[in-house]
């Protein structure tokens, strides 16, 4: 079974998506730290985003190793997140992680969280959460993360969704069959729960009874 969570920069993604498969007892999928490492690896050695999208060596889990190296810290940089996004926008960089992430998520059980797992990667996803919260509270959450002002991460932030959005390949957008869940004024254990109560239903949609 794959659940889907995805949303914009700052939603409780993360944090959310893994709790949940801890809960579950599934695999957690963080896209967005493999985007993170091919921005980063292009950072250090320069090159064409796309070539490096297609030839490194990615492992994800408790560490993120980039090549053997644990970078799991060192892809957490704003630098890095701006440079995650604008190299997201091109088309071989997605069709390189869009690979990976199929082959990964084809056996087993997964939460996998992004911005394109449910409309892209994963369309036929048992279960589709579009994780939102206000933009305010989601820099707030952020800076207090990173150590850094609230303006300063909201004005990352605000550019960084805008090229989500907006960009051609896979765009930030819910997918139609999405829920849309608000997570402004719920704390992580109340989007988690809700996230869970809707997994059975989802799981074996046939034992639902119609009403
Ligand atoms: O944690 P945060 O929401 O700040 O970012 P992330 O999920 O680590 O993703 C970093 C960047 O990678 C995003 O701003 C997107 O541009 C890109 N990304 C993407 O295009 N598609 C995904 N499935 C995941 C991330």
């Amino acid at each position: 079974m794959v659940i889907a969570i995805d949303g914009p920069a700052g939603a409780g993604k993360s944090t959310v998506a893994k709790a949940l498969a801890a809960a579950l007892g599934f695999t957690y999928l963080d896209s967005g730290a493999m985007y993170r490492c091919v921005a980063l690896a292009g950072l250090r050695r320069g090159g064409e985003p796309g070539e490096i999208a297609a030839t490194l060596d990615i492992e994800l889990g408790e560490r993120v190793l980039l090549d053997g190296e644990d970078v799991s810290a060192a892809i957490r940089t704003a630098e890095v997140s701006q440079r995650a996004s604008e190299i997201a926008a091109l088309p071989a960089v997605r069709a390189a992680m869009v690979m990976q992430q199929r082959r990964l998520l084809a056996s087993g059980d997964w939460v996998a969280e992004g911005r394109d797992i449910g409309t892209v990667v994963a369309p036929a996803a048992e279960l589709k959460i579009f994780l939102t919260a206000d933009p305010v509270e989601r820099a707030r959450r952020r800076a207090a993360e990173l150590g850094m002002s609230v303006e300063a991460v909201l004005a990352d932030q605000r550019e960084r969704d805008q090229r989500d959005r907006t960009r051609k390949t896979s765009p930030l957008v819910p997918a139609p069959d999405a829920v849309n869940v608000d997570s402004t004024s719920l704390n992580l254990e109340q989007v988690v729960a809700k996230i869970a109560t809707l997994v059975p239903g989802a799981r074996a949609p046939g034992m639902v009874e119609s009403e």
